[in-house]
Parts: structure tokens; C-alpha cells; sequence
């Protein structure tokens, strides 16, 4: 592990994890690495157990229905969790509201459907400071409108939506209300019966601390979901068909258990230190860092001049220099680690007309930055622009070429 790499690349994965998250993995594989919910024996049946009890804890965090846990299931990655609910919701002629902030993610899958003539849907444009206006959500509903997606909080402008004031627009016009909150969970709370949400998708290697490999769906028990793929339940092999109950309804195979270990501690981890303490502390470094940026000269900072509703996920660029070398320099020169394009985000950057400029440099503030840390980032980026600024004011050198007629004459071998 390079000790010494300053790591501004939380939204991509937090890094490092808790040293708790890192024993408890391990331990529970060596102790309890059998596969659950498909043999008798004691073992089999605490692993499972760990799985039941987590679906239990994760529904509570989330606040859904904690009189139906088992729909609080489990998948590899927030990207496989909205591939099961995104096609497990719309019918042909269905018609999806989304918005410019979403991951490919919810893009892709949305796209497909709609190019396979499944669905039809409206993406919906943030305003100037990044925010969806929920009169807008209401505007764009249609006779054959049936779901609603949105990204809680961006992973490339870092804005938060207001969840219940959309949820509410979805409960009047009886529509379900799906959140990715990959970005959020673990940082934001979410209450899914406060805000009217019916399905939270989540991802488990982001601030809910757990590893890669695992994610999952809460869905609130009056949604209905078709399941879209098939397999192994380890209970009633007899059936020639895939299981309609939950969890079994969305789950398919052996479950990442090292994963479930790893979202259990992350649980432990974030009931000891408190979300609200997390998000306090990366706010704090994040405004210290939008202040810094702010006073450079050359620097552009995109929909955080207010830091309210935002996580800590900081875009910007430096004029004249390509984001992609902004990057590289911050990695080569002063050891920092960011992440620069398009943020598999593609329509954040085109609504900000910044695609031409192949995207920008996002900073994400983890749990563990530190003061120190961002310091060194506004002082990489200050000398960056620096360099930028002196290399546009001094001409490049020009080299004149000798008139056509003074050339020497090469003849053709
Ligand atoms: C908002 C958002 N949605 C979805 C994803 C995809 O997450 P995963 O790769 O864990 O499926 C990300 C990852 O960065 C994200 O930021």
C-alpha cells in the first residue's frame, strides 16, 4: 500500500476502510465461510443468520418496512441492483421520469429499454446550481407515467435532491419512486416512509463502508417486482421455476457473504462514529477546499457556491489545461489521487457543456482526509495553474522555416 498517496477518490470507493471492516471480514470468512441458506447444519445456519439479521439492520438504516426485511435484498453492486429494478418495473408503455444528474448506472439500462421499445422516458435537467426542481417531476408526468429515478446526491457536482419533496409528487400521482444512492448512503440519512421513497438501491463499497462486490434493494412491501433472471434459491430445488418470495424473488446463487461481513462492520463503524459526525467532518474539508480552489487564479468550480444540500464531491478545472493532465500532474507530482472525464456521468457534463472539454477534475472528500491533506491539494492545483497561467502569456517559441526555394533538393532514391 503506498502510505504516503493522498486519496481524493472517496466517490469512486472509500479508501482506505475501517481497520474494524478489514478484521471482521476476515475473521467471519475463516469462521463462517459456508454457504448459507442451503444446508442444516449449525454453521450453515449462522452464516445465514448473518445474512437475516443484516437485512433486518440495513431496512431500519434505510427506513423502509422492518415488518418485511426479507425485502431488503442483496446484489453484487448498486449497478446490478438497478439492472434488477429497472426492467423489474416497467412494462412496454411505460414511460420512466429521470434526470441529467444519473450514473451510467441508471442511463444505460433506461437506454436500453427504451431502444428495445419498453419504455419511454424523460430526462429531467438540473437548474444552474445543480438541483432538479420537483415541479419539473411534476410537469413531465404523463397518462402512461408509472417510476421515478433519481441520484440522491451526484457523483459528479456532489448536489443532494430534495428526496421528500419528489417522493411526495410520487405518492400524490401513485407512482414509484426509485433512489440510487450510491453517493449518499452511509453520509445522508434516508427515510424511506418520511420521504415517500419505495426503493432504495444501494452500493455497498462507498461511505456505508463495506467492501466491493456487494449491494442490494430495499423495496417497500406494497412495490411489486417482477424478478428478470433465474437460478439457484438453496430452498425448494423442486420448483421448476425461480421462487416469487423475497428474498428469493431478487436473489440468484451463493451471496457474497464476505461482503454481508464487510456491510455488518461497516454498520458497526457507522453506529460508533454517527453519519452526521462523518458528513460534518468531510464538509468541513470540503469547504475548506472550495475556499482554496476559489482564490486561484484559472480555477473553475462547477455548482458548489453554496454548500448546502451538497456532499463533499468537488468539480472543477483549471483554464487552459486538460482535465485528464490535471490529473496526471496531481498523481506524478504531489502524490494526490482524483479522478478526471466524465465520471461515468456522460449528461452532468454535456448539461454543463463540458464534454468538449473531456470533463473535469473531481476531488471526493473521504472520512479519512485530513486537514493537512487539503492543503496539499489546493496547493497542487495552485501550481498547476500557475504553470498554466506563465504558459499562456509567453508565446510558444516560434521556429522559422526556410523559404520553398532555399530548401535543399532531395532527389528520390
Ligand atoms: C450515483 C452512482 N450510481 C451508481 C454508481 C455505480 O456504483 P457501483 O459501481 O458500485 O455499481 C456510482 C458509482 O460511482 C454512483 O456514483
Amino acid at each position: 500500500m503506498r502510505q504516503d498517496l493522498i486519496y481524493f477518490d472517496n466517490a469512486a470507493t472509500v479508501w482506505p476502510k475501517p481497520e474494524c471492516v478489514y478484521r471482521f471480514m476476515d475473521q467471519f470468512y475463516r469462521t463462517h465461510g459456508v454457504n448459507p441458506g442451503r444446508s442444516g447444519y449449525d454453521l450453515a445456519i449462522e452464516a445465514g443468520s448473518m445474512l437475516a439479521n443484516l437485512r433486518q439492520r440495513l431496512t431500519k438504516f434505510f427506513g423502509g418496512d422492518e415488518d418485511t426485511p426479507e425485502r431488503l435484498i442483496f446484489s453484487y453492486n448498486v449497478t446490478d441492483a438497478l439492472n434488477l429494478i429497472i426492467p423489474g418495473l416497467l412494462d412496454a408503455g411505460d414511460h420512466v421520469i429521470t434526470t441529467n444528474l444519473e450514473h451510467n448506472s441508471v442511463i444505460r439500462p433506461v437506454n436500453h429499454m427504451v431502444r428495445d421499445h419498453r419504455c419511454e422516458a424523460t430526462y429531467l435537467p438540473f437548474d444552474s446550481a445543480g438541483f432538479i426542481d420537483p415541479k419539473d417531476v411534476r410537469k413531465a408526468i404523463r397518462r402512461n407515467t408509472k417510476v421515478v429515478i433519481v441520484n440522491h446526491g451526484s457523483n459528479v457536482i456532489g448536489t443532494v435532491q430534495p428526496l421528500r419533496e419528489i417522493g411526495s409528487i410520487c405518492r400524490e400521482h401513485g407512482l414509484t419512486f426509485v433512489v440510487d444512492s450510491a453517493q449518499s448512503a452511509g453520509i445522508i440519512p434516508i427515510r424511506m416512509k418520511e420521504m415517500d421513497v419505495d426503493v432504495v438501491a444501494f452500493t455497498g463499497h462507498k461511505a456505508l463502508m463495506g467492501s466491493m462486490g456487494i449491494g442490494g434493494l430495499c423495496v417497500r412491501k406494497h412495490v411489486e417486482v417482477r424478478q428478470v433472471r433465474a437460478g439457484g434459491t438453496g430452498v425448494r430445488s423442486v420448483e421448476s421455476y425461480h421462487l416469487e418470495e423475497y428474498p428469493w424473488r431478487l436473489e440468484f446463487g451463493t451471496p457474497n457473504l464476505v461482503g454481508v461481513a464487510a456491510l455488518w462492520a461497516g454498520q458497526d463503524w457507522l453506529d460508533e462514529h454517527g453519519v452526521e459526525r462523518v458528513y460534518a467532518h468531510e464538509m468541513r474539508l470540503a469547504s475548506k477546499l472550495v475556499e482554496g480552489l476559489r482564490a486561484i487564479d484559472g480555477v473553475q468550480l462547477y455548482c458548489c457556491d453554496n454548500l448546502q444540500n451538497h456532499l463533499s464531491t468537488i468539480l472543477m478545472n483549471i483554464a487552459g489545461v486538460d482535465p485528464a493532465d490535471v490529473g496526471t500532474i496531481l498523481d506524478v507530482d504531489h502524490n494526490i489521487a482524483t479522478r478526471t472525464g466524465l465520471h461515468c456521468a456522460p449528461l452532468v457534463h454535456r448539461q454543463l457543456g463540458l464534454v468538449e472539454n473531456h470533463g473535469g477534475v473531481r476531488f471526493s472528500v473521504g472520512a479519512f482526509n485530513t486537514d493537512a491533506e487539503v492543503d496539499a491539494a489546493i496547493h497542487g492545483v495552485s501550481e498547476i495553474a500557475r504553470w498554466a497561467r506563465e504558459r499562456a502569456v509567453k508565446p510558444a517559441k516560434v521556429v522559422p522555416i526556410a523559404p520553398a526555394e532555399e530548401q535543399p533538393v532531395r532527389l528520390m532514391a
